[in-house]
């Protein structure tokens, strides 16, 4: 089958690494004589039909912008069985042979619904979480660590100077990998993950060793998802998105006044939220979001479909898409362990 016509979308949150990607997908596809229609929003832009054509022009520039051109929603259109039903109308009306839909686990379930319903696509992977299991890492992630990791470093100069603790809350919903690895970079006292309960007697035990071997300031970085053991309790919005998720934020509040009340030390918060994921990517994520772009045109120039690139060592291949979702990749065990190493 030849390909003439190819439909690119960003789902989800936004991540730094989307418009390298949206670049690559349009240049390559050029190269092979394949026009590139952009979908707005997500999915929404598929159920409304809302397009904008994309040439070598529209993408010029965007290699270091954060967010995303094609701008991007959390629309489900499994919600309702009519938006799959305008979904499938409008790939028919755009004469899309092939779409790539970019994003996490949320996109990507979509996407593995839309093959079993027969749509040729090729999945590219995205979250500043890292979260998803079949691939090492994802884009958007590594410029979140650093920017994360410069904030625990500026966040180390006023604890130290007022000698107080200094709570970091970062993101990460189901897996502390930004946590763990800023945490690591930027010499984190304490990590806290959703992957291991919060023990309050153990965060506020090595906080006053510290103390007492002389050390007054401390950093405590804590995962927006990590849950306390006891002692304490976050109170969420109830309203859920279209994919079933609550809103996050809050955990450093509740754990810096534990903190502080439990140890009798003045302790600040600062909750760094979307900063994160805003703003220029780094080149290691201009580079993978390239190589990703490139390699998910090449798949669909090999005829493959129905998977989603992935990074495994230092090789992009392809997995079936639906090993890329429903499956979460947790912090590595032993790379949390090294980062407690240097607690206290
Ligand atoms: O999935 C990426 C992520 O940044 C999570 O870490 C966070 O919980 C969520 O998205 C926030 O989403 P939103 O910007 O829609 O509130």
């Amino acid at each position: 089958m030849t390909i003439k016509r190819l439909g690119v979308l960003t789902g989800g949150g936004d991540c730094p690494g989307l418009n390298p990607v949206i670049r690559a997908v349009v240049r390559r596809a050029h190269q092979a004589g394949i026009t590139v229609v952009g979908i707005r929003n997500g999915w929404k832009g598929l159920i409304h039909g809302d397009t904008v054509p994309m040439d070598l022009n529209s993408v010029s520039g965007i290699l270091p912008k954060g967010g995303t051109i094609l701008g991007t929603s959390r629309t489900n259109p499994y919600k309702k069985p009519e938006d799959v039903k305008k979904v499938l109308d409008h790939l028919k009306k755009l004469q899309l042979d092939v779409l790539i839909p970019v994003g996490g686990d949320d996109t990507l379930g979509v996407a593995t619904k839309l093959v079993q319903e027969g749509v040729k696509l090729v999945g590219i992977p995205k979250t500043i979480d890292n979260d998803l299991s079949a691939t090492d890492f994802t884009f958007g992630f590594d410029t979140a660590v650093n920017i994360a990791m410069e904030a625990i470093d500026r966040l180390h100069t006023t604890a130290e100077s007022h000698h107080r603790i200094m709570v970091a809350e970062v993101m990460g919903r189901h897996a502390g990998w930004i946590a763990t690895y800023a945490g690591i970079a930027g010499g984190a006292d304490v990590i806290l993950i959703p992957e291991t309960l919060i023990d309050l007697d153990e965060v506020c035990g090595i906080i006053k060793q510290r103390h007492a071997r002389g050390k007054d300031f401390s950093i405590v970085v804590v995962a927006e998802g990590a849950q306390f053991k006891s002692g304490a309790e976050v109170t969420r919005e109830q309203k859920l998105d279209e994919f079933g998720h609550v809103r996050l934020g809050g955990i450093g509040d509740v754990l810096g006044k534990q903190i502080e009340e439990r140890t009798g030390f003045e302790t600040r918060v600062t909750v760094l939220g979307h900063i994160q994921r805003g703003g220029s990517p780094t080149a290691f994520d201009r580079v993978l979001g390239t190589r990703f772009g490139v390699k998910a045109v090449e798949l669909v120039l090999d005829g493959t479909f129905g998977v989603m690139v992935s990074l495994q060592g230092n090789q992009i291949t392809a997995v079936p898409i639906e090993q890329g979702t429903g499956r979460l990749k947790t912090v590595d065990q032993d790379l949390y362990r090294i980062g407690k190493i240097f607690f206290g």
